[in-house]
């Protein structure tokens, strides 16, 4: 019977070879984003009590009815976290950030999980770079967040973005305006589609933004949020606007913009994919000024985003960006015989102790075939050492784009090589 190799779950990936490459090159440009705007990074636990989301999501949201992976241990109901904002709020009560100089300004880089419908670009494991700024109300706070991940998508040179803003009011205005739009819906249940007519009962916003052609026509013809902030609200928002204006970004207002979760109020945003619209958004966030006291804290107002990190760089590669990897390798060392062999393996370690990236393969005995894989990895010199060499205590340099070879004392070999590979960075 064959036997049977093991297969990753379901939505799931490895992350590997060039995609690598493009997650630390998104990650180092997001960290660096972010560390001079001031934030500081945090790690949370993958894994958190399940009420966190329950209470902090919304028990009827998308991802708490139906996308969480939740289970028990000795007691106690945990879920492999589905989003970063809930887990920052407890952490920033449970640790004490309230007695820090306000705003707290924090970053994370981590992996999410959501039992989701596999499709392109929608990933049970995936990951978000996300910023969140907790203990400030000012709207300065929200056009600067909208301001960062703009940042972030142009030092990425992503060019075909468009960021979407809405507001989404407050406890004193969206209940009017819930009742106005549950109001308008009212005799129209029947043309929803199936998700929406449950959406009507239980998360009526949602009804905004249903992407099925059946709901759009109606989208249209809906009171708009918008029209129905209450003064502080609208106050609010213009202010936001005025300040994002003042950087020239630009932004398109979308009424349709009402994001997944319970815990936003007031300004929310999108960013997208010019070309794709609303399907698979870049990233998202808002504020969430009632959050921290859903979960037990006091009243402190709060502003974040998150953006996917996998839909990213899918759109760098979709963008053909030319990125320009760092390359680590640059040496190669080739052996014949055993005792170059064993001078070889000295040599490789002596260049990797002086910080100069180098590789060798030590199970392949023919010089052409070790050559053949120097070629292959594209470095920029190769080492030799035959017979000849290991007696004499030398090295030979080989240059592989022009094929020069020059002999050097095996003492000065690091040196000149560093002053070479130096120069040609
Ligand atoms: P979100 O809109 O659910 O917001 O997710 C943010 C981004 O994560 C999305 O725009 C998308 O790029 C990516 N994403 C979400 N689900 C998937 C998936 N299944 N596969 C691949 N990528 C995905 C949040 O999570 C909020 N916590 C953002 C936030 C921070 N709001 C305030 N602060």
């Amino acid at each position: 019977m064959a036997k049977r190799i093991f297969q990753k779950p379901r939505g799931t990936k490895d992350i590997w070879g060039d995609d690598q490459k493009y997650f630390k090159y998104v990650r180092d440009i997001f960290e660096n984003v972010a560390e001079e705007a001031g934030f500081l990074k945090i790690d949370t636990p993958a894994i958190e009590d399940t009420k966190l989301f329950v209470r902090g999501v919304g028990k009827e949201t998308d991802i708490v009815s139906k996308e969480m992976y939740t289970f028990n241990r000795s007691g106690n109901s945990l879920t492999l976290r589905p989003e970063g904002t809930a887990p920052i709020v407890r952490a920033y009560l449970e640790d004490g950030m309230q007695s820090l100089p306000q705003p707290v300004s924090l970053y994370y880089f981590s992996n999410f999980f959501r039992y989701e419908r596999p499709q392109a670009g929608r990933y049970r494991e995936f990951w978000q770079f996300g910023l969140e700024v907790l203990g400030d109300k000012s709207p300065l706070v929200d056009a600067n967040v909208i301001a960062t991940a703009s940042r972030i998508y142009k030092k990425l040179n992503i060019k075909d973005i468009s960021i979407q803003v809405n507001s989404m009011g407050c406890p004193t205005c969206r209940p009017k305006y819930m009742k106005l739009l549950k109001k308008f819906y009212s005799g129209k249940v029947t043309k929803l589609c199936a998700d929406c007519k449950k959406r009507y009962k239980t998360n009526p916003l949602r009804l905004l933004d249903c992407k099925n052609e059946k709901c759009l026509a109606l989208q249209n013809e809906a009171p708009q949020i918008i029209n129905n902030l209450c003064s502080a609200c609208h106050d609010h928002f213009k202010t936001v606007l005025e300040y994002v204006d003042e950087l020239d970004i630009l932004y398109e207002l979308n009424p349709k913009v009402v994001r997944g979760f319970d815990y936003y109020t007031g300004t929310v945003f999108e960013i997208w994919n010019a070309s794709d619209g609303a399907q698979n958004s870049l990233g998202g966030g808002g504020r969430y000024d009632e959050l921290i006291q859903t979960l037990g804290g006091p009243s402190i107002p709060a502003m974040g985003f998150g953006g996917g990190v996998e839909r990213t760089i899918e759109e760098m590669k979709k963008e053909e960006l030319n990125l320009d990897f760092p390359k680590n390798v640059n040496i190669f060392v080739a052996q014949l015989g055993s005792k170059a062999r064993k001078k070889c393996f000295k040599l490789l370690n002596d260049l990797l102790d002086a910080g100069i990236g180098a590789e060798a393969r030590f199970d392949k005995g023919g010089i052409g075939d070790q050559l053949k894989t120097a070629s292959k990895l594209g470095v920029e010199y190769t080492l030799l050492i035959g017979q000849r060499e290991a007696f004499d205590g030398t090295v030979i340099i080989k240059d592989m784009a022009s094929g020069n070879q020059e002999v050097f004392p095996y003492e000065k070999v690091i040196k000149v090589i560093s002053k070479r590979l130096n120069k040609n960075s």
